[in-house]
């Protein structure tokens, strides 16, 4: 049987997630792409691997087994990996790093940061969803991960390292704008711009609101804080988001934050690795350079609350 480590990488990931689609952006391919690759695995085998019932594929008895061994020979590629990054070092060490999307406003200045401290490293920085991440964690694709607090119950090992404040912001005209101390049944009319169900900052203000006994007008969902900021910028309501992701907004008028009872949430950005996973030196490195004191002074400086 000729078949190639790359077939059986990406049949590992549509076999993981039964979907040609999800495979493909986890893989960073396009589908065309993954789907080539299953079908050379499929004349390979002489057998289909996938069928399909309804929309969703499933596996064939065959692709049953191929999955088996293809688990296990990933699971020892990425073990081969991690023994050669260690002989590596620091210097010469690839970093895999993973960030919630409203953390990639920090991720990459932290990375310049380490960067300069360890010249010849290099890094690949996913940045994505909540579920992503987490599912990352659990089969090992990732070193680090930089999301807020992940749920309880899980293989994780979670260290907060800094503050993350949910702020409401409005457009600059809002009539709220510049009043001090803003109840927050003076808010209940307002429609608000909020992020997709699954998000940190989704979960964290549903949370707080529903703590306070109150529903808010949340019709409009967008799944990126700049698709948020701009919706508010032309009226389309309030919004909140984390400090973190407010640029020159404020500096140039464009936005304003609101002094609501209870507000700034406050919430924490944690690093999270796999319980028990032994880090590649460049990733223990990183880690200790975000808890040590010239991380928290930069992050201190670029934070506006
Ligand atoms: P998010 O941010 O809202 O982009 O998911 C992560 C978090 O705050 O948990």
């Amino acid at each position: 049987m000729h078949l190639t480590l790359r077939q059986l990488t990406v049949f590992e990931a549509v076999a993981r997630h039964l979907s040609y689609t999800r495979a493909a952006e986890e893989l960073h391919l396009s589908q065309p792409a993954v789907s080539m690759q299953i079908r050379q695995l499929e004349d390979a085998a002489g057998l289909p691997l996938f069928e399909k019932l309804g929309k969703k594929i499933h596996l064939t008895e065959a692709g049953r087994e191929v999955f088996h061994y293809s688990q296990a020979i990933s699971l020892q590629l990425r073990e081969m990996e991690e023994v050669i990054e260690a002989l590596k070092g620091v210097q010469g060490g690839h970093l895999r790093i993973s960030v919630a999307t409203t953390a990639n406003y920090f991720a990459t200045r932290l990375l310049a940061a380490f960067s300069r401290l360890y010249p010849d490293t290099t890094f690949s920085l996913d940045i994505t969803n909540r579920k992503t991440l987490l599912d990352q964690l659990s089969n090992n694709q990732t070193d680090l991960v930089i999301m807020g607090k992940p749920p309880d119950g899980l293989d994780l090992d979670a260290t907060a390292f800094m503050e993350n404040p949910l702020v409401i912001i409005a457009p600059a005209d809002h009539a709220l704008a510049g009043q001090e101390k803003i109840s927050l049944s003076a808010i209940k009319d307002e429609s608000f711009v909020v992020r997709e169900l699954q998000s940190g900052t989704r979960i964290a203000m549903e949370r707080f609101f529903e703590e306070r006994g109150f529903r808010l007008n949340t019709g409009m969902e967008m799944t990126s804080n700049a698709a948020i900021k701009h919706a508010v910028e032309a009226g389309l309501g309030l919004g909140i988001v984390s400090i973190h992701t407010l640029e020159l907004e404020l500096e140039a008028g464009r936005l304003v934050l609101l002094d609501v009872d209870g507000f700034p949430i406050q919430r924490h950005w944690y690093l999270v690795t796999r319980r028990g996973k032994r880090l590649p030196p460049v990733a223990r490195a990183f880690f200790d350079f975000l808890m040590g004191e010239d991380a928290a002074h930069m992050m201190q400086s670029g934070m506006r609350v």
